[in-house]
């Protein structure tokens, strides 16, 4: 029999780690492909998956391997308190492209252009996923599916289409970018199809998203505050998007 811990000894390519018990959660009821769990209390982690995800518990109880905490330490950069990770398998490519070119399109992508902070970056997947987002495209060098991204995300990079690609290589549609110069978003409706793109932490929208830009549309906020954070602002965005 192969031994489980074989999968981290030899990790695949395209291998995502999940920390913890919720990223693992969420990747399973995405329909992530997880060749191996480990646990360091396989019966703690198979009760709490009773009592707060029911839905998974069958092919956790299949796949979770106890180790010991020695061993679950030496997988993993920093020990969760749930002693749980696995491994994943990265969806391919071709079908994330392939979901975000896909019109008509119910749901809106979210452009992140040139983001810097991981955790924003992962905060944005986390947002997506929840409110059924088609994806997530990042421009620049940020690698969306950075550990400490997938770590932000909490297992949702499975729940929507995430992808880095160049201005020029986004997908189709009417583009609608943040920003506190633009009109007032209250008095935009916006469309299923809409690509919503945000400027970076520090220098915001880059020059070339400006010019792909179909309207530019502004938060409120009061005069004497500069900005937003990003993920914030991606929140209030789609939560105007998803208002009757
Ligand atoms: C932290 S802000 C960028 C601040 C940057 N110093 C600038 O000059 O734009 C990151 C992104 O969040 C969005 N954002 C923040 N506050 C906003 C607001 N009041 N209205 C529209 N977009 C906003 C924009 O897309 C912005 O590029």
């Amino acid at each position: 029999m192969t031994d489980p811990l074989d999968h981290w000894a030899r990790p695949a390519g395209s291998a995502v780690l999940l920390d913890g018990f919720h990223a693992l959660k969420h990747a399973l009821r995405f329909g992530a492909e997880v060749p191996v769990a480990v646990t360091t209390d396989r019966t703690a982690t198979l009760a709490l998956a009773a009592e707060l995800a029911p839905d998974v518990r069958e092919a956790l109880a299949a796949l979770l391997t106890e180790v010991a905490s020695q061993t679950y330490a030496s997988l993993v950069p920093r020990p969760h308190p749930t002693g749980v990770a696995a491994l994943a398998v990265r969806p391919s490519r071709e079908a994330n492209l392939r979901e975000l070119a896909r019109v008509p399109r119910t749901a809106p992508v979210v452009v992140l252009d040139e983001p810097r902070n991981l955790g924003n970056a992962g905060a944005v997947i986390r947002l997506a996923a929840g409110f059924g987002a088609t994806g997530v495209i990042t421009t620049g060098t940020l690698d969306p599916w950075h550990p400490t991204v997938v770590r932000g995300g909490a297992g949702l990079h499975f729940a929507t289409a995430v992808e880095r690609l160049t201005v020029p290589e986004l997908p189709e549609g009417p583009l609608y970018a943040l920003d506190p110069e633009g009109e007032d978003i209250r008095g935009a409706k916006l469309p299923d199809d809409a690509i919503l793109a945000f400027g970076s932490e520090r220098m915001g929208l880059s020059a070339e998203l400006r010019a792909r830009a179909d309207n530019l549309l502004r938060l409120p906020m009061h005069p004497q505050v500069s900005s937003y954070n990003l993920a914030t602002s991606v929140a209030m965005t789609l939560f105007h998007w998803s208002a009757p």
